[in-house]
């Protein structure tokens, strides 16, 4: 009877909405809310601890573009990039890749280059950049904006595009040669409209890769809203188009001018409803540290406030929109209710959600308020989010310290990496 009043009573707890836009997305429906990060601002405590709290992935802002990581041909600088990677994965943060092929922010040496000796420095680049952060990238932006706006269809004209039309394939077979881990990306901006010629073309391209085997994994929308670009009413139609031709879709680098909270909440929504929506990064945390921050487009004002917009979004993710493609079957046994072997404190698994690929976990503890837990993974299984807790890691990167941070419940997302049968287990709960 005890058990069962107990078991009650942990359904209610992990059914409170979660605080934050990550733990939320995470833990509601498996996804990530991230940011774009500028090294330089990693400095301030104000911004490192917004970006800590709410996020639980990260977009190099510019420290991995091409001026910036290949500044000299044949000289790679990655300081910049390697301390936001750092700083992201030693907190469990995803990182996004960006960008390895792109017409903008080219160093000097590449912008005079064309032809051949172009195509084969943009490759070089791509090999070596994706070679150098193999293993810590989930999804790389490969080529990015290499589409004309208006209602051309076209190519960007640009020195790569004129080294021949298949430099966006060639570009993507480099980077799956050098990670093939990592999930390869197309990003553009203005193929948020369906009705778009831009976005049909991007389709068309993605469906011809596809089709002829391009190792493409995932499209990007930026998702620069403006007064001149607007959130369009078939988004959704374009984020499930995408993704009916067998590629994830993310919400790269959103920004909405002035932050209506409307807009943010639809645009979240948008991607709450559609499967193969792997999650949304903000392009900045604070408006003042947005590249328009003149339009005050983001979720915390320039003190670090939270702004209304964030309030709509995190109600959205919070708002039990059904998690888009759990799998139906009964959540797993494992071992749901294990005393711990060790330790003057009860830590409870509660199973959560699961997916084709990955399933969440709740732990529960009581007799303590001050505690840490130790909990152990099944290789190849990896966490992948985690929240409501502080975090670290053993050096193989199987068993976690979760010490307390004011809540009694935390949470962690588990890929399952081909072992869709092995649950996490409480290896102890120790009370201070
Ligand atoms: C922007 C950065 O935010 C600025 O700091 C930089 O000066 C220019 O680039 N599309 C992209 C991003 O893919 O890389 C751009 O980022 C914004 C538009």
């Amino acid at each position: 009877m005890g058990l069962l009043v107990g078991a009650a009573v942990m359904v209610t707890s992990s059914a409170q909405a979660a605080t934050t836009l990550g733990a939320s997305a995470a833990e509601r429906s498996g996804r990530y809310f991230g940011t774009a990060v500028a090294a330089s601002r990693l400095s301030d405590s104000a911004y490192t601890t917004i970006l800590n709290r709410e996020f639980n992935q990260v977009t190099p802002e510019n420290e991995m573009k091409i001026d910036a990581t290949e500044p000299q041909q044949g000289q790679f600088s990655y300081g910049n990039a390697d301390r936001i990677v750092q700083h992201a994965r030693s907190r469990n943060m995803q990182v996004r890749g960006h960008t390895l092929a792109w017409h903008s922010q080219q160093p000097g040496w590449m912008q005079n280059m064309s032809g051949s000796t172009l195509r084969n420095a943009m490759l070089n680049h791509v090999t070596q950049v994706a070679t150098h952060f193999r293993g810590q990238i989930a999804w790389w932006d490969v080529v990015n904006e290499a589409f004309a706006d208006g209602s051309s269809g076209a190519r960007r004209d640009s020195n790569l595009q004129r080294t021949g039309n298949d430099w966006i394939e060639a570009a993507f077979r480099a980077a799956d040669a050098a990670d093939p881990n990592a999930q390869l990306c197309y990003n553009d901006y203005n193929i948020d409209n369906w009705n778009d010629a831009k976005t049909q073309a991007v389709y068309r391209m993605v469906q011809d890769f596809r089709s002829r085997g391009v190792p493409i994994d995932c499209v990007g929308l930026q998702s620069h809203f403006t007064g001149g670009s607007n959130y369009p009413s078939n988004y959704r139609t374009t984020l499930s188009s995408f993704a009916a031709l067998g590629v994830d879709v993310h919400i790269t680098e959103l920004d909405i001018r002035n932050a209506p909270s409307d807009a943010y909440r639809n645009v979240t929504n948008d991607c709450l409803a559609v499967a193969r929506c792997k999650g949304i990064t903000v392009w900045g945390i604070r408006d003042s540290d947005s590249w328009r921050s003149g339009e005050s487009p983001l979720l915390f004002n320039g003190s670090g406030q939270k702004k209304a917009a964030y309030d709509a979004v995190l109600a959205a993710l919070n708002n039990g929109t059904t998690p888009t493609n759990p799998v139906t079957t009964p959540p797993p046994t494992g071992n749901p209710t294990t005393p711990p072997p060790s330790g003057n404190c009860t830590a409870t698994i509660t199973p959560g959600t699961v997916w084709g690929d990955r399933y969440n976990t709740s732990v529960t503890v009581s007799g303590a308020s001050t505690w840490s837990v130790v909990v152990a993974i099944t290789a190849p299984q990896k966490v992948s989010t985690t929240w409501s807790g502080s975090f670290s890691w053993d050096s193989s990167g199987n068993v976690m310290t979760v010490r307390s941070n004011g809540s009694n419940t935390f949470g962690f997302t588990t890929m399952m990496n081909g072992n869709s049968s092995a649950r996490p287990q409480i290896r102890s709960c120790t009370a201070g």
